[in-house]
Protein backbone atom coordinates (compact mmCIF):
# COMPACT_ATOMS: atom_id res chain seq x y z
CA UNK A 1 0.00 0.00 0.00
CA UNK A 2 1.18 3.81 -0.96
CA UNK A 3 2.16 5.71 2.07
CA UNK A 4 -0.26 8.55 2.85
CA UNK A 5 1.70 11.38 3.99
CA UNK A 6 -0.41 12.10 7.01
CA UNK A 7 -3.34 13.75 4.95
CA UNK A 8 -6.16 11.68 6.23
CA UNK A 9 -8.16 12.52 3.02
CA UNK A 10 -5.30 11.34 0.78
CA UNK A 11 -5.02 8.16 2.85
CA UNK A 12 -8.53 7.31 2.10
CA UNK A 13 -8.47 8.39 -2.16
CA UNK A 14 -5.52 5.93 -1.63
CA UNK A 15 -7.48 3.25 0.00
CA UNK A 16 -10.59 3.40 -2.53
CA UNK A 17 -8.03 3.16 -5.19
CA UNK A 18 -6.68 -0.02 -3.44
CA UNK A 19 -9.97 -1.21 -3.26
CA UNK A 20 -10.91 -1.04 -6.77
CA UNK A 21 -7.88 -2.28 -8.38
CA UNK A 22 -8.65 -5.52 -5.98
CA UNK A 23 -12.39 -5.78 -7.22
CA UNK A 24 -11.38 -5.31 -11.11
CA UNK A 25 -8.95 -7.88 -10.09
CA UNK A 26 -11.71 -10.74 -8.54
CA UNK A 27 -14.26 -9.60 -11.43
CA UNK A 28 -10.90 -10.76 -13.95
CA UNK A 29 -11.12 -14.09 -11.92
CA UNK A 30 -15.22 -14.21 -11.88
CA UNK A 31 -15.05 -13.96 -15.53
CA UNK A 32 -12.64 -16.08 -16.02
CA UNK A 33 -14.77 -19.04 -13.65
CA UNK A 34 -17.75 -18.31 -15.29
CA UNK A 35 -16.25 -19.21 -18.86
CA UNK A 36 -15.34 -22.19 -17.31
CA UNK A 37 -18.35 -23.06 -15.76
CA UNK A 38 -19.67 -22.48 -19.07
CA UNK A 39 -17.22 -25.17 -20.52
CA UNK A 40 -18.17 -27.50 -17.77
CA UNK A 41 -21.84 -27.39 -18.24
CA UNK A 42 -21.23 -28.02 -21.79
CA UNK A 43 -19.04 -31.04 -21.57
CA UNK A 44 -21.32 -32.28 -19.29
CA UNK A 45 -24.56 -31.83 -21.29
CA UNK A 46 -21.96 -33.85 -24.06
CA UNK A 47 -21.81 -36.50 -21.36
CA UNK A 48 -25.00 -36.67 -21.16
CA UNK A 49 -25.41 -36.91 -24.88
CA UNK A 50 -23.18 -39.85 -24.74
CA UNK A 51 -25.08 -42.73 -26.14
CA UNK A 52 -26.94 -44.08 -22.02
CA UNK A 53 -27.46 -47.83 -21.26
CA UNK A 54 -30.51 -48.54 -18.75
CA UNK A 55 -29.64 -50.57 -15.87
CA UNK A 56 -32.63 -51.30 -12.72
CA UNK A 57 -31.87 -51.12 -9.77
CA UNK A 58 -31.44 -54.63 -7.77
CA UNK A 59 -30.78 -53.12 -4.38
CA UNK A 60 -29.96 -50.33 -1.92
CA UNK A 61 -26.70 -50.78 -0.21
CA UNK A 62 -26.74 -47.53 1.76
CA UNK A 63 -24.44 -44.79 2.27
CA UNK A 64 -25.09 -43.96 -1.41
CA UNK A 65 -24.16 -47.26 -2.99
CA UNK A 66 -26.74 -49.00 -5.52
CA UNK A 67 -26.59 -52.29 -6.62
CA UNK A 68 -27.30 -52.49 -10.55
CA UNK A 69 -28.02 -54.48 -13.24
CA UNK A 70 -27.84 -53.41 -16.43
CA UNK A 71 -30.60 -54.39 -19.43
CA UNK A 72 -29.75 -56.74 -21.94
CA UNK A 73 -26.04 -57.98 -20.86
CA UNK A 74 -27.32 -58.63 -17.45
CA UNK A 75 -24.05 -57.37 -16.25
CA UNK A 76 -23.98 -56.56 -12.73
CA UNK A 77 -22.67 -53.97 -10.94
CA UNK A 78 -22.28 -50.96 -7.57
CA UNK A 79 -21.70 -47.55 -8.19
CA UNK A 80 -22.46 -44.61 -6.10
CA UNK A 81 -24.85 -41.55 -6.17
CA UNK A 82 -25.51 -38.18 -4.41
CA UNK A 83 -27.77 -38.31 -1.44
CA UNK A 84 -30.65 -36.61 -3.47
CA UNK A 85 -30.67 -39.63 -6.28
CA UNK A 86 -30.13 -42.02 -3.90
CA UNK A 87 -33.59 -41.05 -1.94
CA UNK A 88 -35.33 -40.99 -5.35
CA UNK A 89 -34.23 -44.56 -5.96
CA UNK A 90 -35.55 -48.24 -4.96
CA UNK A 91 -35.88 -51.55 -5.90
CA UNK A 92 -36.80 -51.89 -9.62
CA UNK A 93 -36.37 -47.89 -10.46
CA UNK A 94 -35.14 -47.89 -14.42
CA UNK A 95 -32.22 -45.29 -14.86
CA UNK A 96 -30.06 -44.30 -17.44
CA UNK A 97 -26.22 -45.01 -16.75
CA UNK A 98 -23.59 -43.10 -19.18
CA UNK A 99 -20.10 -45.77 -19.88
CA UNK A 100 -18.20 -44.76 -16.72
CA UNK A 101 -21.56 -46.48 -15.23
CA UNK A 102 -22.40 -43.19 -13.39
CA UNK A 103 -26.50 -42.82 -13.06
CA UNK A 104 -27.57 -40.08 -15.52
CA UNK A 105 -31.16 -39.82 -14.84
CA UNK A 106 -34.14 -42.25 -13.62
CA UNK A 107 -36.25 -43.49 -16.69
CA UNK A 108 -38.94 -44.92 -15.01
CA UNK A 109 -40.05 -47.78 -12.65
CA UNK A 110 -39.90 -51.37 -14.24
CA UNK A 111 -43.15 -51.73 -12.41
CA UNK A 112 -44.70 -49.59 -14.87
CA UNK A 113 -44.01 -51.99 -17.27
CA UNK A 114 -45.97 -54.82 -15.91
CA UNK A 115 -48.98 -52.67 -15.82
CA UNK A 116 -48.85 -52.53 -19.90
CA UNK A 117 -47.89 -56.21 -20.22
CA UNK A 118 -50.09 -57.80 -17.70
CA UNK A 119 -54.02 -58.04 -17.99
CA UNK A 120 -55.63 -58.25 -14.64
CA UNK A 121 -59.07 -58.62 -13.82
CA UNK A 122 -60.48 -59.11 -10.37
CA UNK A 123 -62.83 -61.42 -10.41
CA UNK A 124 -63.90 -61.41 -14.55
CA UNK A 125 -67.62 -61.25 -15.48
CA UNK A 126 -67.30 -63.53 -18.08
CA UNK A 127 -69.79 -67.33 -16.28
CA UNK A 128 -69.89 -70.61 -17.50
CA UNK A 129 -73.23 -69.88 -19.08
CA UNK A 130 -71.17 -67.79 -21.48
CA UNK A 131 -69.88 -70.62 -22.65
CA UNK A 132 -71.17 -73.02 -25.05
CA UNK A 133 -70.77 -77.01 -24.77
CA UNK A 134 -67.37 -77.95 -23.51
CA UNK A 135 -69.07 -79.08 -20.36
CA UNK A 136 -66.82 -82.31 -19.62
CA UNK A 137 -63.47 -79.68 -20.48
CA UNK A 138 -64.87 -76.91 -18.08
CA UNK A 139 -65.81 -79.36 -15.09
CA UNK A 140 -61.99 -80.86 -15.45
CA UNK A 141 -60.03 -77.29 -15.07
CA UNK A 142 -62.58 -76.52 -11.99
CA UNK A 143 -61.37 -79.64 -10.57
CA UNK A 144 -57.76 -78.66 -11.01
CA UNK A 145 -57.87 -74.82 -11.01
CA UNK A 146 -61.49 -73.72 -9.30
CA UNK A 147 -61.59 -76.56 -5.91
CA UNK A 148 -58.37 -76.14 -4.50
CA UNK A 149 -59.23 -72.72 -4.18
CA UNK A 150 -62.68 -72.51 -3.02
CA UNK A 151 -62.65 -76.32 -1.58
CA UNK A 152 -59.11 -76.83 -0.64
CA UNK A 153 -60.83 -78.98 2.26
CA UNK A 154 -61.50 -81.98 0.26
CA UNK A 155 -58.32 -82.42 -0.91
CA UNK A 156 -56.64 -82.16 2.34
CA UNK A 157 -59.57 -85.06 3.73
CA UNK A 158 -58.49 -87.01 0.53
CA UNK A 159 -54.76 -86.66 0.77
CA UNK A 160 -54.42 -85.52 -2.65
CA UNK A 161 -52.23 -82.73 -4.24
CA UNK A 162 -54.31 -80.55 -6.97
CA UNK A 163 -51.96 -80.50 -10.17
CA UNK A 164 -49.63 -77.36 -10.16
CA UNK A 165 -50.54 -76.03 -13.53
CA UNK A 166 -53.02 -76.52 -16.12
CA UNK A 167 -52.58 -76.41 -19.80
CA UNK A 168 -55.43 -75.76 -22.14
CA UNK A 169 -55.16 -76.56 -25.72
CA UNK A 170 -56.40 -76.08 -29.22
CA UNK A 171 -57.27 -73.95 -32.41
CA UNK A 172 -57.71 -70.06 -31.67
CA UNK A 173 -61.29 -69.07 -31.02
CA UNK A 174 -62.45 -72.23 -29.27
CA UNK A 175 -62.79 -70.64 -25.74
CA UNK A 176 -59.16 -71.61 -23.80
CA UNK A 177 -59.32 -67.54 -22.35
CA UNK A 178 -63.32 -67.80 -21.70
CA UNK A 179 -62.83 -70.79 -19.57
CA UNK A 180 -59.77 -69.35 -17.58
CA UNK A 181 -62.00 -66.07 -17.17
CA UNK A 182 -65.00 -68.56 -15.59
CA UNK A 183 -63.21 -70.19 -13.63
CA UNK A 184 -61.67 -67.15 -12.41
CA UNK A 185 -64.96 -65.36 -11.97
CA UNK A 186 -66.64 -68.75 -9.98
CA UNK A 187 -63.50 -68.27 -7.67
CA UNK A 188 -63.53 -65.04 -6.66
CA UNK A 189 -60.03 -65.17 -7.73
CA UNK A 190 -58.46 -62.24 -9.47
CA UNK A 191 -57.45 -63.16 -13.03
CA UNK A 192 -54.02 -61.97 -14.32
CA UNK A 193 -53.09 -62.65 -17.68
CA UNK A 194 -50.04 -62.36 -19.71
CA UNK A 195 -49.47 -63.11 -23.36
CA UNK A 196 -46.05 -65.16 -23.91
CA UNK A 197 -45.44 -63.62 -26.95
CA UNK A 198 -45.80 -60.25 -26.21
CA UNK A 199 -43.44 -61.13 -23.17
CA UNK A 200 -40.38 -62.24 -25.56
CA UNK A 201 -41.30 -59.86 -28.62
CA UNK A 202 -41.96 -56.72 -27.28
CA UNK A 203 -40.04 -56.61 -23.96
CA UNK A 204 -36.73 -57.97 -24.94
CA UNK A 205 -34.32 -57.94 -22.44
CA UNK A 206 -37.36 -57.94 -19.33
CA UNK A 207 -38.81 -61.04 -20.00
CA UNK A 208 -36.98 -63.09 -16.95
CA UNK A 209 -37.72 -59.72 -14.83
CA UNK A 210 -41.33 -59.70 -16.24
CA UNK A 211 -42.22 -63.03 -15.09
CA UNK A 212 -41.11 -62.56 -11.61
CA UNK A 213 -43.33 -59.89 -11.32
CA UNK A 214 -45.93 -61.64 -12.47
CA UNK A 215 -45.66 -63.89 -10.18
CA UNK A 216 -45.07 -61.09 -7.08
CA UNK A 217 -48.39 -59.79 -8.22
CA UNK A 218 -50.40 -63.22 -8.56
CA UNK A 219 -49.65 -63.81 -4.57
CA UNK A 220 -49.95 -59.82 -3.52
CA UNK A 221 -53.90 -60.31 -5.32
CA UNK A 222 -54.35 -63.48 -3.92
CA UNK A 223 -56.67 -65.63 -4.65
CA UNK A 224 -55.51 -65.86 -7.82
CA UNK A 225 -55.59 -67.14 -11.59
CA UNK A 226 -52.01 -66.66 -13.72
CA UNK A 227 -53.20 -67.07 -17.36
CA UNK A 228 -49.83 -67.70 -19.92
CA UNK A 229 -51.38 -67.51 -23.10
CA UNK A 230 -49.44 -68.44 -26.10
CA UNK A 231 -47.10 -70.06 -23.70
CA UNK A 232 -45.51 -71.94 -27.14
CA UNK A 233 -43.66 -68.34 -27.52
CA UNK A 234 -41.68 -68.63 -24.45
CA UNK A 235 -41.21 -72.47 -24.35
CA UNK A 236 -40.79 -74.25 -27.72
CA UNK A 237 -38.67 -76.66 -28.43
CA UNK A 238 -36.90 -73.98 -31.21
CA UNK A 239 -36.26 -72.05 -28.10
CA UNK A 240 -32.49 -73.51 -27.98
CA UNK A 241 -31.06 -72.84 -31.31
CA UNK A 242 -28.13 -70.46 -29.74
CA UNK A 243 -29.01 -67.41 -31.33
CA UNK A 244 -28.84 -64.42 -28.39
CA UNK A 245 -32.75 -64.45 -29.45
CA UNK A 246 -33.40 -67.77 -28.12
CA UNK A 247 -30.88 -67.35 -24.83
CA UNK A 248 -33.33 -64.38 -24.00
CA UNK A 249 -36.34 -66.56 -24.53
CA UNK A 250 -34.43 -69.50 -22.46
CA UNK A 251 -33.81 -67.33 -19.52
CA UNK A 252 -37.32 -66.32 -19.62
CA UNK A 253 -38.15 -69.83 -19.34
CA UNK A 254 -36.06 -70.53 -16.84
CA UNK A 255 -37.27 -68.15 -14.98
CA UNK A 256 -40.80 -69.77 -15.47
CA UNK A 257 -39.84 -72.82 -14.59
CA UNK A 258 -37.68 -71.95 -11.40
CA UNK A 259 -40.94 -69.72 -9.83
CA UNK A 260 -43.61 -72.87 -10.50
CA UNK A 261 -41.08 -74.91 -8.37
CA UNK A 262 -40.97 -72.76 -5.75
CA UNK A 263 -45.10 -72.95 -5.40
CA UNK A 264 -47.38 -75.13 -2.80
CA UNK A 265 -49.80 -77.03 -5.08
CA UNK A 266 -52.12 -76.28 -2.59
CA UNK A 267 -51.96 -72.25 -2.23
CA UNK A 268 -54.53 -70.05 -3.60
CA UNK A 269 -52.21 -68.81 -6.75
CA UNK A 270 -53.30 -71.36 -9.84
CA UNK A 271 -51.51 -71.26 -12.93
CA UNK A 272 -53.32 -72.08 -16.29
CA UNK A 273 -51.49 -71.45 -19.98
CA UNK A 274 -52.66 -71.77 -23.27
CA UNK A 275 -51.29 -72.89 -26.54
CA UNK A 276 -52.24 -74.15 -29.92
CA UNK A 277 -49.24 -75.94 -30.43
CA UNK A 278 -48.85 -78.71 -27.09
CA UNK A 279 -46.69 -80.64 -29.63
CA UNK A 280 -44.02 -77.80 -30.21
CA UNK A 281 -43.95 -77.15 -26.35
CA UNK A 282 -40.26 -77.99 -24.42
CA UNK A 283 -41.05 -81.12 -23.06
CA UNK A 284 -39.54 -79.27 -19.28
CA UNK A 285 -42.67 -77.63 -19.17
CA UNK A 286 -44.79 -80.80 -19.25
CA UNK A 287 -43.25 -82.52 -16.27
CA UNK A 288 -44.71 -83.52 -12.99
CA UNK A 289 -44.69 -80.69 -11.10
CA UNK A 290 -45.06 -77.82 -13.96
CA UNK A 291 -48.06 -78.07 -16.12
CA UNK A 292 -48.80 -81.69 -14.91
CA UNK A 293 -52.58 -81.45 -16.33
CA UNK A 294 -52.74 -80.90 -20.17
CA UNK A 295 -56.94 -80.38 -21.70
CA UNK A 296 -57.69 -80.24 -24.60
CA UNK A 297 -59.86 -77.84 -26.26
CA UNK A 298 -61.13 -79.04 -29.17
CA UNK A 299 -64.16 -77.21 -32.17
CA UNK A 300 -67.19 -77.34 -31.09
CA UNK A 301 -69.49 -80.24 -31.88
CA UNK A 302 -73.26 -79.83 -33.45
CA UNK A 303 -74.91 -79.70 -29.94
CA UNK A 304 -71.98 -76.88 -28.91
CA UNK A 305 -72.72 -75.10 -32.18
CA UNK A 306 -76.13 -74.71 -31.23
CA UNK A 307 -75.32 -73.84 -27.99
CA UNK A 308 -73.26 -71.47 -28.97
CA UNK A 309 -74.95 -69.63 -31.43
CA UNK A 310 -77.69 -69.06 -28.80
CA UNK A 311 -75.38 -67.29 -26.38
CA UNK A 312 -74.76 -64.82 -28.92
CA UNK A 313 -77.86 -64.43 -30.54
CA UNK A 314 -79.17 -64.06 -27.15
CA UNK A 315 -80.13 -60.35 -27.17
CA UNK A 316 -81.40 -60.23 -30.58
CA UNK A 317 -84.79 -60.11 -31.95
CA UNK A 318 -85.09 -63.38 -34.07
CA UNK A 319 -87.72 -63.69 -36.98
CA UNK A 320 -88.12 -67.50 -38.06
CA UNK A 321 -84.25 -68.38 -37.66
CA UNK A 322 -83.71 -71.82 -38.17
CA UNK A 323 -80.78 -72.91 -36.31
CA UNK A 324 -80.49 -76.39 -36.99
CA UNK A 325 -79.83 -75.47 -40.09
CA UNK A 326 -77.01 -73.03 -39.39
CA UNK A 327 -75.23 -75.81 -37.58
CA UNK A 328 -75.66 -78.21 -40.63
CA UNK A 329 -73.88 -74.86 -42.21
CA UNK A 330 -70.94 -73.97 -39.59
CA UNK A 331 -69.26 -77.60 -39.21
CA UNK A 332 -65.34 -76.76 -38.51
CA UNK A 333 -66.53 -73.10 -37.23
CA UNK A 334 -64.51 -72.11 -33.96
CA UNK A 335 -66.75 -69.85 -31.11
CA UNK A 336 -65.32 -66.96 -32.34
CA UNK A 337 -66.38 -67.86 -35.61
CA UNK A 338 -69.93 -68.60 -34.91
CA UNK A 339 -69.76 -65.19 -32.46
CA UNK A 340 -68.41 -63.43 -36.14
CA UNK A 341 -71.73 -64.64 -38.03
CA UNK A 342 -74.20 -63.49 -35.07
CA UNK A 343 -72.57 -60.30 -35.31
CA UNK A 344 -72.28 -60.31 -39.15
CA UNK A 345 -75.70 -60.97 -39.15
CA UNK A 346 -77.51 -58.26 -36.73
CA UNK A 347 -75.44 -55.96 -39.17
CA UNK A 348 -77.40 -57.19 -42.06
CA UNK A 349 -80.09 -56.33 -40.09
CA UNK A 350 -79.48 -53.35 -38.85
CA UNK A 351 -78.63 -52.09 -42.41
CA UNK A 352 -81.79 -52.54 -43.93
CA UNK A 353 -83.64 -51.37 -40.69
CA UNK A 354 -85.19 -54.54 -40.49
CA UNK A 355 -87.32 -55.25 -37.44
CA UNK A 356 -85.74 -58.43 -36.60
CA UNK A 357 -82.93 -60.73 -37.73
CA UNK A 358 -83.89 -63.70 -40.49
CA UNK A 359 -82.57 -66.62 -41.57
CA UNK A 360 -81.51 -65.08 -44.79
CA UNK A 361 -79.18 -62.69 -42.66
CA UNK A 362 -78.02 -65.53 -41.27
CA UNK A 363 -77.24 -67.64 -43.84
CA UNK A 364 -75.55 -64.45 -45.38
CA UNK A 365 -73.35 -63.94 -42.84
CA UNK A 366 -72.06 -67.49 -42.57
CA UNK A 367 -71.05 -67.02 -46.30
CA UNK A 368 -69.19 -64.01 -45.35
CA UNK A 369 -67.53 -65.17 -42.35
CA UNK A 370 -66.46 -68.73 -44.51
CA UNK A 371 -65.10 -66.38 -47.40
CA UNK A 372 -62.81 -64.33 -44.26
CA UNK A 373 -62.09 -67.42 -42.47
CA UNK A 374 -60.44 -68.89 -46.38
CA UNK A 375 -58.76 -66.06 -47.45
CA UNK A 376 -57.12 -65.59 -43.69
CA UNK A 377 -56.08 -69.32 -43.81
CA UNK A 378 -54.83 -68.49 -47.45
CA UNK A 379 -52.76 -65.43 -46.07
CA UNK A 380 -50.73 -68.00 -43.43
CA UNK A 381 -50.00 -70.20 -45.79
N1 LIG B 1 -67.41 -72.25 -26.47
C1 LIG B 1 -67.70 -70.96 -26.70
N2 LIG B 1 -68.87 -70.44 -26.28
C2 LIG B 1 -69.20 -69.15 -26.51
N3 LIG B 1 -68.39 -68.30 -27.13
C3 LIG B 1 -67.21 -68.74 -27.58
C4 LIG B 1 -66.79 -70.08 -27.37
N4 LIG B 1 -65.56 -70.24 -27.90
C5 LIG B 1 -65.23 -69.03 -28.40
N5 LIG B 1 -66.20 -68.13 -28.21
C6 LIG B 1 -66.18 -66.73 -28.64
O1 LIG B 1 -64.96 -66.48 -29.30
C7 LIG B 1 -64.21 -65.47 -28.64
C8 LIG B 1 -62.77 -65.92 -28.56
O2 LIG B 1 -62.64 -67.00 -27.67
P1 LIG B 1 -61.37 -67.19 -26.76
O3 LIG B 1 -60.65 -65.88 -26.62
O4 LIG B 1 -61.75 -67.87 -25.53
O5 LIG B 1 -60.54 -68.14 -27.69
P2 LIG B 1 -59.16 -68.83 -27.40
O6 LIG B 1 -59.39 -70.31 -27.44
O7 LIG B 1 -58.56 -68.26 -26.19
O8 LIG B 1 -58.38 -68.44 -28.72
P3 LIG B 1 -56.83 -68.09 -28.92
O9 LIG B 1 -56.13 -69.40 -29.01
O10 LIG B 1 -56.86 -67.38 -30.23
O11 LIG B 1 -56.42 -67.24 -27.78
C9 LIG B 1 -64.80 -65.32 -27.27
O12 LIG B 1 -64.76 -64.00 -26.84
C10 LIG B 1 -66.24 -65.80 -27.46
O13 LIG B 1 -67.06 -64.72 -27.77
MG1 LIG C 1 -57.07 -66.84 -25.97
Amino acid sequence: MLSSGGDPEISWKLKVQDLESQLLDLKVKNDELVREVAQLKRENNQLKRMPLFVAVVIDLLGKGEVYLRQQGNNQEYITHVNDELFRQLKPGTKVAVNNALSIVRIVGNIFDARVRVMELEESPDITFENIGGLLKEIEEVREAVEYPLTRPEIFERVGVEPPKGILLFGPPGTGKTLIAKAVAHEARATFIRMSGSELVHKYIGEGAQLVRELFLLAREKSPSIVFIDEIDAVGSTRTNDGTSGSAEVQRTLMQLLAEMDGFDNRGDVRIMAATNRVDMLDPALLRPGRFDRVISIPLPDKGARREILKIHARKMTLIDVDFERIMEMTENATGADLQAICREAGMMAVRKEATGVSQDDFEKAVRKVKAEVIADLRMYT
